[in-house]
């Protein structure tokens, strides 16, 4: 069996921004009224680790929950995933990470290639590597993008109808027009193909917050984490001890939201300006949306995907949806 080596693509104009550009966005988010910061600011090295901490939590549910759906129910899904792709299909994973969700996958799939795509350029080239040596035989293509800014890959990428991967519950963390925009690029994006994508569903209010405030403060630390991230960003001063985390779920939104809130009154400073915040103020860091099942099966009806399944776990914590046609 002859080792191929991972091919990488680099999308700069789509994908990772300028050091000034960042710069101005966290500014810009951090003047505005409530001050906000975008999650993608959690996942420096330090707060990536912070994350594959989380989901091993006990009151971090969603991972093992997916992990759960996909192991009960892994060949009705494939037979489901099958019928709507060709033999040798593209498999597009979004957000890939170390690779780990869709490798699990591989051998069930059978598919033709693997394109991973993450804003992670650097964290994806060592994962895409190792992974590289596991499954010696499957042509491996790296994409550095953003894709919460536009989902579209080089021309090319993916040939033909493909199978696009969006586990995590990672489309929580946008707003319902923005989930409903991501999705219709990804039926662009799959050419004919499926979607195979995780949602993290309505359960009770104690379960939820739990989840994002546990008991051993790690999910605290990850939020605080991004400061020291935005620290380096915009070169600004945040003491990290001055703020506290805030986890609460918005039923009207019907989404987590994850704050920061100053333990007294302070000013941050950096470079090109300054905020002031009162003691108590806040910054909001993150939503993470959920869902129902019917919602969410009419989300991706509206974003196009005719024919949608489901699995569940017994407690109907998670979703995993097929969606085709
Ligand atoms: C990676 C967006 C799916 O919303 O549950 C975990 C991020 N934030 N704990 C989520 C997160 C706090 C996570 N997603």
């Amino acid at each position: 069996m002859t080792s191929l080596s991972p091919r990488f693509l680099s999308l700069a104009a789509a994908g990772p921004e300028t050091p000034a550009d960042c710069a101005a966005e966290l500014a810009a988010g951090l003047q505005a009224q409530p001050a906000q910061v975008a999650p993608k600011y959690f996942y420096d090295a330090l707060g990536s680790a912070l994350f594959t901490a989380i989901t091993e939590l006990p009151e971090y549910y969603p991972t093992r929950t997916e992990a759960a759906i996909l192991q009960a129910h892994g060949g009705e899904i494939a037979a489901a995933l099958q019928a709507a792709l060709p033999v040798g299909f593209d498999f597009v994973d979004l957000g890939a990470g170390d690779g780990a969700k869709a490798a699990a996958l591989f051998e069930r799939l059978a598919p033709g290639r693997y394109i991973a795509v993450d804003i992670s350029e650097g964290y994806l080239r060592q994962a895409l590597q190792a992974l590289q040596r596991r499954f010696p035989a499957l042509p491996m293509v790296g994409v550095g993008l953003d894709f919460a800014a536009r989902l579209a890959l080089p021309e090319g990428l993916p040939a033909g109808p493909a199978l696009v991967f969006y586990p995590g519950s990672s489309i929580g963390n946008f707003a319902p027009p923005e989930a409903l925009r991501l999705l219709r690029q990804a039926r662009a994006l799959a050419g004919g193909g499926a979607l195979l994508i995780g949602a993290d569903l309505v359960k009770p209010v104690a379960v939820l917050e739990a989840a994002y405030d546990d008991a051993l403060g790690v999910t605290a630390a990850f939020n605080r984490n991004l400061l020291s991230h935005v620290n380096r960003r915009l070169g600004s001063d945040f003491a990290l001890a001055d703020w506290s985390h805030v986890a609460l779920f918005n039923a009207a939104e019907s989404r987590i939201e994850m704050h920061l809130q100053a333990r007294r009154a302070l000013t941050v400073r950096w470079p090109a300006g300054e905020r002031r915040f009162k003691a108590g103020e806040r910054i909001h860091t993150e939503s993470s949306y959920k869902w129902t099942p019917p919602a969410f099966e009419a989300l991706l009806r509206e974003a196009g995907w005719p024919e949608v399944r489901r699995w569940c776990d017994p407690r109907e914590w998670f979703g995993v949806f097929v969606a085709t046609g």
